[in-house]
């Protein structure tokens, strides 16, 4: 067999993806491509479709600014992505379409990887920056996860307090409140796109305050040693990056259209490679 796979967004000419899933393909010996579909949002996005649906394609995975009108077009999602609102996965199979959001699961699956020990400190005082599309898919998978302790920190609160819904382990600050009580955490995890290219320089808010130990996270990899993980390090705590995320979303999207978990061996190294040019 011999698996057709694609990636649907826009723009997407510079994706990461297919790099990704070719290493994936090879690691697991499966035959397969893996193609960009861009759809411009000028065109029908009905019409894009109706044409994939055309096509013999296993599964392919859904970016911006797709990943909720995806959502009408599919014959059913798992929870996650019910959850969230929002689909990057989608498996073709017996001529429909499933829906997955393997973005917060594939985050917490990066954690987990690079730090081991989290897994036994379920009760571990997280505190996660921002309330967007990405802090809502990890915050999901955290509590998927059974972490307990979630504290969210936000510069609109209202969109926090609308993610954590009607979760009463978790919590609501402000940045400020934040930054101030920035001590208590064990893991810091900075989902806004603060501090990404052109804006380098910026953080959202300052580590001042971090207890040594603690681990420090960031999903933007553009830089990868972004000024909040670079501070991070000087008040030695333990840093993660960001592109890992971008690889165990792919890893979990691979499984569920080929039953295949591909080895991530020395996989990040090369894709910090690749980013650092
Ligand atoms: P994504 O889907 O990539 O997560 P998003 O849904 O637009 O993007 O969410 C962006 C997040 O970054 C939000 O939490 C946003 O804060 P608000 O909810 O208050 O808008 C946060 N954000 C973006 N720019 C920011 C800035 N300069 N300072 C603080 N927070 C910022």
């Amino acid at each position: 067999m011999k698996y057709n796979f694609g990636l649907i967004g826009y723009p997407i000419k510079h994706s990461l993806s297919p790099w990704i899933h070719k290493q994936f393909l090879e690691r697991t010996s499966l035959q397969g491509s893996y193609s960009i579909i861009e759809i411009n949002p000028d065109r029908s996005f009905e019409e894009a479709m109706n044409n994939l649906r055309k096509k013999q394609i296993d599964g392919f995975n859904v970016t911006v600014p797709y990943k909720e009108k995806i959502m009408h077009y599919l014959d059913d999602m798992d929870e996650q992505a019910k959850k969230i609102g929002a689909v990057n996965t989608v498996l073709c199979k017996d001529n429909k379409w499933i829906g997955y959001n393997t973005d917060g699961i594939g985050y917490v699956r990066s954690l987990l990887h690079k730090f081991p020990s989290i897994e036994t400190g379920k009760d571990n005082k997280i505190l996660l920056l921002g309330a967007g599309g990405a802090a809502k898919g990890i915050f999901h998978a955290l509590v998927f996860n059974e972490f307990k302790n979630i504290t969210i920190a936000n510069r609109s609160l209202d969109k926090a307090e609308n993610l954590i819904g009607t979760n009463e382990q978790a919590k609501v600050i402000t940045l400020q409140e934040a930054e101030q009580l920035v001590d208590q955490f064990d893991i810091i995890i900075q989902t806004t796109s603060v501090g990404m290219k052109p804006r380098p320089e910026e953080t959202i808010i300052s580590l001042d305050r971090l207890k040594e130990n603690s681990i420090v996270s960031d999903i933007v990899y553009q830089p990868l040693l972004t000024t909040f993980l670079r501070q991070a390090k000087s008040l030695h705590s333990f840093v993660h990056f960001g592109h890992t995320m971008l690889l165990y979303q792919a890893q979990y999207a691979f499984e569920i259209w080929t039953n295949k978990q591909p080895n991530m061996e020395n996989l990040d190294q090369e894709l910090q490679n690749i980013l650092e040019g």
